[in-house]
């Protein structure tokens, strides 16, 4: 693996999985973690983070690595990604000299860029991870970008493997209430990973919430939110804006909130968010503070995720 932007970058995703679980169980015993002190690794963002910064920080830190943070919204100089342009106006400085100047101090390059949701092709061509690939000359990493967030997928996948109690559980996808438009990375990303694993998944939405029609090919969709609540296993919840009519959304959901009486419909449930959640918007109080909830646990796989995508790329050097 020499990058890893989407869960597609794995050869074999379930072997991927599954050594993520090994890393998990075994890395404070296992003296090659810590070799790793001459390698640094870069994170950019270019949006809000606390998991996926701290997360990946630390999976660096426990092999070796150092650690070089930057907030691009703040504190770079404002990147032009157009080739050929007169650069007269707010932008600063080129993507071509950035990346060839992160790759020099840097090792491996983790990046952050969320979609603007206001031009879906653009989005879609995801400009700044695939400039940074283009002009860069280390293995790159995605924290979450346009359409993808890989890292959280392969730790959701993880920790539905270490907390089912049967060998097929249903899980469901369940659209969630909230008053920002919010990208379909995280969605898009589970809908990938769940589709390697031996699950039923489902997906239930309102109608103008659709996501990438490509991605959820196949999957059994819903409507009716609390006949998609009957009998499964997990219940994932994420809000996203519609796919179709992009980045848009409408007011008069708030009833979609995840809450007792709909987990009460499930098979005493497993609820997951791969947070930060709106308390009392997207699900209860009673919902996030009671024991089915493996928020926290999902935050903590994090680490592993990281760590075991890091060490794929380090062995490819
Ligand atoms: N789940 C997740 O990516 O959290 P952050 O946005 O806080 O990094």
């Amino acid at each position: 693996m020499k990058q890893f932007i989407t869960i597609d970058d794995f050869e074999d995703v379930n072997f991927a999985i599954k050594e993520t679980l090994n890393l998990k169980n075994n890395y404070l015993n296992n003296k090659k973690y810590y070799k790793n002190t001459n390698r640094t690794l870069g994170m950019i963002f270019f949006n809000p983070s606390l998991r996926t910064r701290l997360s990946t920080q630390k999976a660096a830190h426990n092999i070796g690595l150092k650690t070089m943070i930057m907030n691009f919204s703040n504190e770079a100089w404002a990147l032009e990604f157009e080739n050929g342009t007169k650069m007269s106006g707010l932008r600063s400085e080129h993507i071509k000299e950035a990346a060839a100047v992160i790759s020099e101090y840097c090792d491996m390059l983790a990046i952050r860029a969320f979609a603007s949701l206001n031009n879906k092709e653009k989005d879609e061509s995801e400009v700044v991870i695939k400039s940074f690939l283009k002009y860069s000359k280390i293995p790159i990493i995605n924290m979450e970008s346009a359409t993808a967030h890989p890292l959280q997928a392969l730790a959701d996948a993880i920790t539905i493997i270490e907390n089912k109690s049967k060998k097929r559980p249903k899980v469901l996808l369940t659209w969630a209430p909230h008053p920002k438009a919010l990208p379909q990375a995280v969605p898009n990303s589970f809908v990938k990973i769940m589709k390697h694993m031996d699950v039923e998944l489902s997906i239930t939405q309102p109608k103008e919430f659709e996501l990438n029609p490509i991605i959820t090919k196949d999957i059994k969709l819903y409507h009716n939110q609390s006949e998609a609540f009957k009998d499964v296993d997990f219940v994932y919840a994420k809000n996203w804006s519609s796919y179709k009519n992009y980045g848009h959304i409408s007011k008069g959901n708030d009833d979609w909130i995840i809450n007792k009486e709909k987990m009460n419909l499930t098979n005493d449930a497993k609820f997951m968010h791969c947070l930060p959640i709106r308390r009392n918007i997207v699900a209860s109080d009673e919902v996030l503070d009671n024991k089915n909830s493996l928020v926290i646990k999902q935050a903590e796989n994090r680490i592993y995720s990281a760590q075991y995508v890091i060490e794929k790329l380090l062995k490819n050097e």
